[in-house]
C-alpha cells in the first residue's frame, strides 16, 4: 500500500531513482569483487622465485591499485555526484509560492494536523493528511513531548519532529489514492501503532473538503446519537477533544468534530467501525498501551454504544 519503491510523489521518485542507482553500483562493485575472487582461487599457486618474479610483481602492482584504488574511486565518486543533485533538492527551504501550508505536531501516540486559515482560525484533524494532488504542500512539523519522525514513504523523505524546534518538508504528491505514514523515531511504548494516512484527491475535491471540515460539528439526528452527545458533555470528553459549535474544547486529545469523516479515528489500531469504537472507549490502554485517554468502561455498555453512535454521526 505504501512502499518507497512504488513513488507517488516528486520527492519520493528521485528518492527510488537514487536507491536504483546505488544498487546498481553496488552489484557492479559485488560482481568485480566475485570475479577477483574467483580469479584469485583457479590462479596457479606461486611458485619458488624465478626470473618471472619481477614481471608479476609490477602486475601484481597494478591490479591492487586498479581494483583497490582507482575503481572504488570513480565508483563511489560517480554515486555522491549522481546523489547530490536530488538530496539538495530535498534539504528543505523557505515554503515554495502557492504552496498549501499545513502545520503537523507529534503526539504521543497519534498526530496532531491543522490546516491553518487566513483569519487565525483553522480546520484541525487526526491521523489523517488530506493533499491536493499536483500541488506542493509545505509541512511544519514540531513535537512539545519527544522525538517523532513525519515518514510518508511513497510520496517523500522523512524528517523529524523535534522538541523545542519546528522542521519543514516540502512534499508533491502526483497520484491521488491512500497512502500510509508511519512514525520513523522510537518515541515510547505505542510507538508501532503511530500511524496515519495520507489521502491524496484532486484540487476541486480538496476544496470541498476544507470547506466542510470547518464546519461546525452536525446536532446528531438519531436517538441514540442524541443520548451520546449528552454523555459525552456530562462524561467531561469536552476537557480533553474539540466538537466545534459544541462546549466541548479541549485540546489535549484529537479534534472530533468530523471524526467519523476520518478513514481511521483513533489512528491505528482503530477503525471507523461501531465494534472498534466501542472497544476504543472501554479500554484505549487495550488496544494504544500508554495513551492518555482514560478507559471509559465504567459508564456501562448503554451508555458506550450510545458515544459510539455520536462519534459516528459527526460526519
Ligand atoms: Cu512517534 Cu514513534
Amino acid at each position: 500500500m505504501s512502499s518507497a519503491l512504488d513513488p507517488a510523489g516528486t520527492d519520493a521518485q528521485h528518492i527510488a531513482e537514487l536507491f536504483q542507482w546505488m544498487a546498481i553500483g553496488a552489484a557492479v562493485i559485488w560482481v568485480a569483487a566475485m570475479a577477483f575472487l574467483i580469479y584469485c582461487l583457479r590462479a596457479p599457486a606461486p611458485r619458488p622465485a624465478t626470473s618471472q618474479m619481477a614481471g608479476q610483481a609490477s602486475r601484481a602492482r597494478r591490479l591492487i591499485a586498479g581494483g583497490g584504488v582507482v575503481l572504488p574511486t570513480l565508483v563511489l565518486a560517480g554515486l555522491v555526484g549522481n546523489a547530490l543533485p536530488p538530496i539538495a533538492g530535498l534539504v528543505d527551504g523557505p515554503a515554495p509560492e502557492g504552496a498549501l501550508r499545513v502545520q503537523v505536531a507529534g503526539e504521543q501516540w497519534w498526530w496532531r494536523v491543522r490546516y491553518p486559515g487566513l483569519d487565525g482560525a483553522g480546520v484541525d484533524v487526526a491521523n489523517e493528511l488530506r493533499l491536493p494532488r499536483g500541488r506542493r504542500a509545505h509541512l511544519e512539523l514540531s513535537s512539545d513531548n519527544v522525538i517523532h519522525a513525519f515518514w510518508v514513504p511513497s510520496i517523500a523523505g522523512k524528517i523529524d519532529m523535534v522538541p523545542g524546534r519546528t522542521t519543514y518538508l516540502t512534499l508533491e504528491p502526483t497520484r491521488a489514492g491512500t497512502f500510509r505514514g508511519v512514525c520513523a523515531e522510537y518515541c515510547g511504548t505505542s510507538h508501532a501503532r503511530m500511524t496515519f494516512q495520507v489521502v491524496v484527491v484532486e484540487a476541486d475535491e480538496f476544496d470541498a473538503w476544507l470547506d466542510a471540515s470547518g464546519a461546525p460539528a452536525k446536532t446528531p439526528s438519531s436517538a441514540a446519537g442524541q443520548a451520546g452527545a449528552a454523555a459525552f458533555q456530562a462524561s467531561g470528553c469536552g476537557s480533553c477533544h474539540t466538537v466545534r459549535g459544541t462546549p466541548a474544547t479541549g485540546t489535549i486529545g484529537p479534534d472530533l468534530t468530523h471524526v467519523a469523516a476520518r478513514h481511521s479515528p483513533g489512528g491505528s489500531p482503530v477503525a471507523a467501525s461501531s465494534g472498534e469504537l466501542t472497544a476504543w472507549l472501554r479500554s484505549p490502554q487495550h488496544l494504544k498501551p500508554g495513551a492518555l485517554m482514560p478507559p471509559f468502561a465504567a459508564l456501562g455498555e448503554a451508555r458506550l454504544g450510545a458515544l459510539t453512535s455520536y462519534l459516528r454521526e459527526l460526519q
